[in-house]
């Protein structure tokens, strides 16, 4: 297939690029500098230009606490944004591949969200990649709307680096214990997704790594085999501008039953991405 792949060079975009190239895909990789997806001009000339068989939207407005001191901007990239790429792609009947998140969900739940459950966004964040969701089902019937969580890998700031960074510094690590969720490291999601466009097998779907733990068990599980002590502490002695969801693991039945197989557990991603850095 020819892809066309919108935030390439965002921390999902740079592990799933080389994946769908391994599987024998081409792909067109853009980034902001390249076409700002907020302008429907250029979107609009863009498009044809590619004439792409498949659209992956993987670019986002992604700081969860700073949209909520500006909302418009958040909505501009995430809801408008979205917008704009769906509508190019309708005229031209071009199906799209979304990446979605499990902030769409509150949280209020105690076993995992299906694909089925009722969104109900805590956070701008969420309220807005959730107005990128409706945008893609309003102009599209031939989608995947892929909703994941937590992610981390090789290329991105993200919370295993982060974790490391300050164990290195001898920083007190005192992390949240009362989040659950699912960790994801970008290779592995890469995968679920070339699988899944393979099928094209239209719908909603939630792809992350197996398994659940909360950000105080990641910490530790990061830190295994060193010296390093992390302390639980409740999500209100750490109070961030965005509120996010006390629960919000997904239910991955569907994408497990069209891909035809199962995912990894989310321990094993993240040993799989600790020996990658141990070895460069
Ligand atoms: N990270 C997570 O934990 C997580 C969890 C669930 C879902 N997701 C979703 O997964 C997708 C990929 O996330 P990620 O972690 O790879 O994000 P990321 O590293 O922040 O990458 C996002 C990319 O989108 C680009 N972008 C932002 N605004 C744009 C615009 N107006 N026009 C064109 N490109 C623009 C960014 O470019 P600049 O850097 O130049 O702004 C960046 O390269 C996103 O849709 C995100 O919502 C992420």
């Amino acid at each position: 297939m020819k892809v066309l792949l919108t935030g390439a060079g965002g921390m999902l975009g740079k592990a799933l690029a080389p994946c769908l190239e391994e599987r024998g895909h081409s792909v067109k990789g853009i980034d902001k500098d390249d076409l700002d997806i907020t302008n429907y001009q250029h979107v609009d000339e863009m498009l044809p230009y590619t004439n792409p068989d498949l659209v992956i939207h993987a670019a986002a407005y992604t700081n969860v606490d700073q949209a909520e001191s500006e909302p418009e901007a958040a909505f501009l990239t995430n809801g408008y944004g979205t917008e704009n790429i769906v509508v190019a792609c309708a005229k031209l009947d071009i199906p799209l591949l979304y990446l979605s998140t499990d902030y769409v969900f509150d949280g209020q739940q105690n076993h995992p969200y299906s694909t089925w459950d009722p969104c109900n966004p805590l956070s701008i964040y969420g309220k807005s990649k959730l107005a990128g969701e409706k945008a893609v089902r309003r102009h599209l019937t031939k989608f995947y709307i892929v909703r994941t969580s937590w992610l981390y890998g090789p290329n991105g700031r993200n919370f295993v680096n982060t974790i490391q960074e300050l164990a290195r510094q001898n920083k007190p690590l005192r992390v949240v214990s009362d989040q659950w969720g699912s960790p994801t490291c970008t290779l592995s999601l890469a995968e679920c997704l070339a699988g899944l466009i393979a099928t094209e097998r239209w719908g909603i779907y939630h792809a992350t790594d197996g398994g659940v733990t909360n950000w105080c068990g990641f910490a530790r599980e990061i830190l295994r085999g060193t010296a390093a002590e992390v302390q639980p502490i409740a999500t209100k002695e750490f109070p961030r501008p965005a509120t996010r969801p006390k629960y919000s693991v997904l239910d991955k039945t569907t994408l497990i039953h069209t891909i035809g197989r199962d995912v990894v557990p989310w321990e094993e991603s993240l040993r799989n991405y600790l020996d990658l850095g141990s070895l460069s």
